[in-house]
């Protein structure tokens, strides 16, 4: 399937093969074999944001300047959007002006939470809309997070045993990550476990999704409650961040502590992985919450690296929606 002009909002909506071609291609571009430097010329996107963000905006900022092309960011909070001019107003006014618009605003209540509201002003501009991190989605996360194992581990990264972990987090607002990872892994024949708490689970939709593709593509995914036996024989150990919970400070604070002991990623989990596993972190990370120092700055992490490959990945991304070219070789 072509990507050309396309949304990107929910891997979902793209094939195994999409997945290969974009990893390829951003490995491409990383290596400087692809010169990109015009591919974005003349065009500007609106990046319209009213959650916090470091690497999405600046590597969407940066990449799309890198290509040729102008980012505008725009707080939605600074918008009409605040006085109630309608999503479908806002969609059809952007697509008059800009090319693309970069979305990360699945807060705000006026518009239904979550992936409503982007989807709104997705149906409604004539432009293509990617999604920044929506509740359920962070698809472009995930397009680094590959390139990043494949960097590491080669070719055959799709065999390796990722652990996707989170200890404490908002359930049906803070899983865009594994959402989006276990879509790909699925598409892609992957390996993966995921380790979370009782009661952080993931959405049942996304799981029947997975489940169905994984049985063509023999993936194994799996689930548990038991951190420490899944990081035997693992070769990532992936942690996203925890996400406050809706609480007052003194019982989200009480909440993190009672599953700390459980869910914090050390040295011992990478003692019962494999003698190669590395340690992925989306970031941001609080060293003592969802990690200890020992391993977010020991030997095995490569978080500098995943933040890194944002910016390729990006890159690769938008190439493919406004730029197309055949890229032939698997990841
Ligand atoms: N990983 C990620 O999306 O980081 P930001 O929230 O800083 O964009």
């Amino acid at each position: 399937m072509s990507l050309k002009g396309q949304d990107f909002i929910d891997l979902r909506h793209l094939t195994a093969s999409d997945l290969d071609n974009l990893i390829a291609l951003a490995a491409k571009i990383k290596a400087g074999d692809i010169d990109v430097s015009d591919a974005l010329s003349g065009k500007t996107f609106g990046l319209l944001f009213s959650i916090a963000s470091t690497r999405t905006r600046l590597s969407f900022q940066v990449a799309v300047r890198q290509m040729g092309g102008h980012a505008e960011y725009l707080n939605a909070d600074q918008l009409q959007l605040v006085n109630h001019e309608s999503l479908t107003d806002t969609g059809q006014v952007m697509s008059r002006f800009l090319d693309g618009i970069i979305v990360r605003m699945y807060n705000m209540k006026n518009y239904g939470e979550g992936r409503s509201a982007l989807q709104t002003l997705a149906d409604n501009a004539s432009i293509p809309v990617l999604n920044a991190l929506d509740d359920k989605d962070h698809p472009c996360q995930v397009i680094a997070d590959l390139l990043t194992m494949r960097e590491k581990f080669g070719p055959g990264f799709k065999k390796k045993k990722l652990v996707f972990s989170w200890g404490y987090t908002e359930r049906q607002k803070s899983l865009g990550v594994p959402h989006s990872m276990m879509v790909a892994g699925s598409l892609l024949g992957m390996n993966m476990v995921f380790a979370y708490p009782e009661g952080f689970d993931l959405d049942e939709e996304y799981i029947r999704f997975t489940q169905k593709m994984a049985a063509e593509s023999k993936a194994s995914i799996s689930f548990t409650n038991d951190l420490m036996e899944a990081t035997e024989g693992a070769d990532v150990i992936y942690v996203k961040s925890w996400k406050a919970i809706n609480m007052s400070v003194e019982d989200d604070l009480a909440a993190r502590r009672r599953v700390q002991d459980d869910w914090r990623i050390s040295n011992k989990h990478f003692e019962r992985a494999n003698k190669d596993a590395i340690y992925m972190d989306c970031l941001p990370v609080i060293r003592g919450e969802q990690t200890l120092a020992e391993v977010v700055d020991g030997p095995r992490s490569v978080i500098y690296d995943e933040a890194e490959n944002r910016l390729h990945a990006q890159k690769a991304i938008l190439h493919s929606i406004y730029a197309p070219v055949p890229v032939h070789q698997p990841s």
